[in-house]
């Protein structure tokens, strides 16, 4: 990423320094800014916990994250060395005035060995129980009272619920302004993320296009072929919709289906995307059953391993009914997409890992090529590939090589490992750089996280009160519960097979005969 903009002098102070969110994302993510000299000249993380630790211990378990995880691969001791005299341990208890008088003291300390003031940032890496407590302290010791030079950054889960995740913001706004907080949803420091900004309003060619007239529906999947992994005691209180739903999807909804910004002021973005979230259609609590299903896994197989099922996950309920698959169908009341059905799907467990948004555009209006010249019609689709491949798919109708006029579906891809000479950062290397920048473009509002906690209260609400009773209802491996077809099936529409980005044994199939398929 390397960046040559100077960043003023941090002190990066974060809760819950010897917890799992640093070592594994945090500490990589801020080494791999130094890496490629993107940290300040004048840095120090101060990493602030319950348990004793010195200096010396925490930064060895700090190294053996960075070599697992950092895109750099192992550090060398001479760089990691040179990047580990930043970190320092302070011992304290979340919930104690003291812990915030010496945390005072040492940013206090450090301005004054670098003869200078410093932006403070504080993120809160802790579990959850803690984001209602630490801003209150940190106001109370007057941590949070500089508007330009003291921020706090938090991650979901923002709030349970509409009325947590109120009363979370409520007690952030009571210390802090909103222009101080940064609310981190991964997905918006994703590379392919941030394109679909890009794409859609640095070129002429779609928008034009990208409306009620032209598109008939449009699908967005995050796919993934990992269980819950060692998370089972957190994710069975939260589930799908509020795991993945409530926030990445909702992300992914708001930057295709958005008006276009008039200009990259951090607000300016944030409104547009906020009125997209505004403009869903409330769904009736009585209609929860036809716009949203929800699945769980049972046992099954993927890539040839079998896999056991969600019940029988550690830290999970042996009769949960916890979904680990939620799928929505929603509407935009709005000129743009009024009546265009927006899928979205999620769930965990499925055949691959595979997140992308599939733009289905309407068929021609008159077909004027005979019956006969078409190999396997199909109308033009604009696939946004976020990961693991990276990169944009267009299929469109193409004549096939002879002397009839035959048609058949081609693809047209853009692939960012083909064309970049750059690999992705990590997302939290963008997140915590543009925090460092004080730029809160790609962090969620306080407005935006109700809104769309409000929209899925029906649906949180209804499945709260009737349990499924079939789970678990698909089996690992598959592509979700059976149901998932009637979201989209009543309007003849399908889920997209997820496209192909690598362009492997390509030109085997383009150049298969006419009539093969
Ligand atoms: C997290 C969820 O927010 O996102 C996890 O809590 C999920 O359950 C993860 O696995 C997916 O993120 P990514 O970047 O791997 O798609």
């Amino acid at each position: 990423m390397k960046n040559t903009e100077q960043l003023e002098p941090t002190v990066f102070v974060i809760f819950g320094g010897a917890g799992d969110l640093t070592w594994r994302k945090l500490i990589p993510a801020l080494f791999d800014l130094s890496q490629d000299r993107s940290l300040p000249a004048k840095f120090a993380i101060i990493a602030v916990d319950r348990i004793r630790l010195r200096d010396g211990s925490l930064r060895r378990r700090l190294h053996g994250g960075v070599n697992q995880f950092s895109r750099f691969g192992k550090a060398r001791p001479a760089e990691w060395n040179q990047f580990a005299q930043h970190i320092h341990y302070q011992q304290g208890d979340f919930k104690k005035p003291s812990t915030y008088a010496a945390l005072g003291g040492q940013c206090a300390a450090l301005e004054k060995q670098w003869g200078t003031k410093a932006h403070r940032i504080f993120y809160m890496a802790t579990p959850p129980a803690m984001f209602g407590e630490i801003p209150k302290y940190l106001g109370k010791a007057g941590l949070a009272r500089d508007r330009e030079w003291a921020r706090i950054v938090i991650e979901k889960p923002i709030g349970y619920d509409l009325a947590s995740a109120l009363s979370l913001n409520a007690v952030l706004a009571a210390s802090f302004t909103e222009s101080q907080i940064f609310r981190i949803d991964h997905y918006l420091g994703k590379e392919t993320v941030q394109n679909i900004l890009a794409f859609r309003f640095a070129n002429p060619l779609f928008e034009p296009i990208w409306n009620r007239r032209y598109v008939d529906y449009v699908t967005i999947t995050v796919a993934e072929s990992v269980g819950v992994e060692h998370r089972g005691g957190y994710y069975d209180r939260a589930g799908a919709l509020r795991d993945m739903v409530q926030n990445h999807l909702m992300q992914l909804l708001c930057l295709v289906a958005m008006e276009p910004m008039v200009s990259f002021d951090a607000d300016e973005i944030r409104n547009k995307k906020v009125d997209v979230l505004h403009a869903v259609r409330p769904i009736h609590p009585d209609a929860v059953s036809q716009c949203a299903v929800r699945g769980q896994y049972g046992p099954g197989t993927i890539a040839g391993a079998k896999v056991p099922g969600y019940r029988e996950e550690a830290g999970v309920a042996p009769d949960s009914q916890t979904e680990t698959f939620a799928a929505l169908r929603l509407y935009l009341d709005n000129w743009r997409w009024q009546d265009v059905p927006f899928y979205l799907r999620t769930g965990k467990r499925l055949p691959q890992q595979a997140s992308e948004i599939s733009i289905q555009f309407r068929a021609v209006p008159h077909r004027s090529f005979p019956p006969g010249a078409s190999l396997g019609w199909q109308p033009s689709r604009l696939v946004m590939s976020i990961q693991p491949d990276e990169g944009i798919v267009l299929g469109f109708q193409a004549k096939y090589p002879g002397p009839k006029m035959q048609l058949r579906p081609v693809d047209m891809r853009f692939s960012y490992r083909e064309s970049f000479d750059a690999p992705s950062p990590d997302a939290y290397e963008t997140l915590l750089w543009d925090v460092m920048k004080n730029d809160a473009t790609l962090f969620m509002r306080a407005d935006q996280v109700e809104a769309a906690w409000r929209l899925l209260t029906p649906v949180l609400e209804a499945w709260a009160t009737a349990q499924p009773g079939d789970f678990p209802n698909y089996d690992s491996g598959s592509w979700g519960p059976e149901a998932v077809q009637g979201l989209l099936a009543h309007q003849d529409h399908r889920w997209p097979q997820i496209a192909v980005l690598v362009k492997q044994g390509d030109a085997k199939r383009n150049r298969t005969r006419p009539g093969s398929r």
